[in-house]
């Protein structure tokens, strides 16, 4: 079989349904490769900070890895702003959205807001709330979101920092989305667990 049959999704049969799973779990198995892709695609993004966004995430996730941060977190740095170039209006939501199945939902959460916790460094000069994140003071993971801006965000914009390259990063990226987060028991349940 090189393709189903069917026209409507309704009229397609088991043996085709298994067909077309094995040809999703061969496509997801090139994810590593697109992610990397769409990091490089990082240098030629926003301009006019005196580095472009790939080297500010090489920054950032370098910091993490000499701060001796997990790998899961090492991923979430370099990955956060992995949506600036689809998604300028939304560009957490989406890194978020990629890391969700392979991290813990505290990472999770903290990628997911960490634009509104950045606006507290510069919204005021810009006549927003630098103080929008206060609405999520209660959140358990309010100061990890602080600190995940405050140690590998907002810091990472030092032309003269040695970051590693993004070469450095492959073999932990690969390791992370290579299974579901065990630390997250939905994920586990959807994804199944890995040894
Ligand atoms: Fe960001
Ligand atoms: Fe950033």
């Amino acid at each position: 079989m090189h393709t189903v049959n069917f026209t409507r999704m309704e009229d397609g049969t088991r043996e085709e349904y298994e067909f077309l799973d094995r040809k999703e779990q061969e496509f997801t198995a090139g994810l590593p490769d697109r992610i990397m892709a769409s990091l490089r695609k990082l240098e030629h993004s926003i301009s006019g900070y005196r580095i472009n966004r790939l080297e500010h995430s090489l920054q950032g996730a370098t910091r993490a890895q000499r701060a001796g941060e997990s790998d899961e977190f090492i991923v979430s740095v370099l990955l956060h702003d992995i949506g600036d170039d689809l998604a300028p209006y939304s560009h957490s939501e989406m890194a978020a959205a990629i890391l969700r199945p392979f991290v813990s939902e505290k990472l999770y959460w903290i990628v997911k807001h960490h634009g509104v916790f950045q606006m507290y460094y510069y919204a005021h000069h810009c006549g927003g709330d630098r103080n929008a994140r206060e609405k999520f003071k209660d959140n358990p993971w309010y100061q990890d979101a602080v600190d995940f801006c405050h140690n590998y965000d907002q810091n990472c914009f030092d032309p003269d920092y040695d970051s590693e390259p993004l070469e450095f990063f492959e073999p932990i990226l690969r390791r992370v989305l290579a299974r579901p987060s065990m630390e997250d028991p939905e994920q586990v349940a959807r994804y199944g667990a890995s040894s």
